[in-house]
């Protein structure tokens, strides 16, 4: 064991209130892009770019377009958890993980077992109807052509934030409330650069933070230990005692 991870390790054992704070990265090794990387969606080329295209005036103006690039790129359905979902679903089933706060859409962390996860940008596994609200899931969508209408003729939104929209305030005040009572914070697979989800971690008051994250961020130098790595591979060396 390296003496980062061993580092990691003795954090780990020491800490019972542990917050896990993810970004796109956590799900790369699931086969899922992030978004910034040199890979990442946001450096692929399409008619508009990503981030106009996963906005709300777009998704108001452009919305066949919406769906067919939300279709394509935002939903994932083959993905399965990564030995860092895994990991995270053990430390909470063992006690020591209180809460999962993602800016991911994918569910993974749920697939993976993880109970309590706070979905800071929502979940493409939710999509409601504007007028019924009645749920669609994702499945369901993938499956539409078009532009998807309910059963009532309304308009199905998937419950994903979309750029100019608020994110929602019982996530992120229940996010706050689990980062500042925490030991321990790790973040991982994050850019750090997406507000307001990036400035939550300064809540975090307890003993060790933590950053696994394959590129530089602005936290590297704040930190107890950064680690630069896949989390998938870092985590899946840690033994829940
Ligand atoms: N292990 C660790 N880090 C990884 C891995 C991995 N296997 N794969 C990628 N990374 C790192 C990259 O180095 C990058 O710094 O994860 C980070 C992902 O950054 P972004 O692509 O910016 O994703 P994220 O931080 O989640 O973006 C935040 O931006 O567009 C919005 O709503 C979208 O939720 C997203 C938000």
């Amino acid at each position: 064991m390296d003496k980062d991870i061993e580092k990691l390790q003795q954090m780990i054992d020491g800490s019972r209130r542990i917050v896990f704070f993810g970004g796109a990265g956590v799900s790369t090794e699931s086969g899922i892009p992030d978004f910034r990387s040199v890979d990442g969606l946001y450096h692929q080329k399409f008619d508009y770019p990503p981030e106009t295209i996963l906005s709300h005036s777009f998704f108001i103006s452009h919305t066949a377009e919406f769906f067919d690039f939300y279709r394509q790129k935002m939903i994932c359905l083959t993905a399965r958890p990564n030995a860092a979902h895994r990991k995270l679903a053990e430390l909470e089933a063992a006690g020591r993980l209180s809460a999962v706060v993602t800016q991911n859409i994918d569910g993974l962390h749920q697939m993976a077992g993880s109970k309590n996860v706070l979905e800071l940008h929502g979940s493409v596994h939710r999509n409601y109807c504007q007028k019924c609200h009645k749920c669609y899931s994702a499945e369901e969508i993938l499956n539409s052509t078009g532009i998807p209408r309910c059963s009532c003729g309304g308009l199905i939104k998937p419950d994903v934030v979309l750029y100019e929209e608020q994110l929602d305030s019982r996530t992120i005040d229940e996010s706050l409330r689990y980062i500042s009572e925490a030991d321990m914070l790790i973040i991982a697979g994050t850019s750090l650069t997406v507000y307001p989800a990036a400035s939550l971690i300064r809540y975090f008051r307890g003993s060790y933070l933590v950053l696994i994250n394959r590129d530089p961020t602005p936290m590297d130098n704040r930190t107890s230990l950064t680690i630069h790595g896949k989390v998938g591979e870092v985590l899946g060396q840690i033994i829940v005692r």
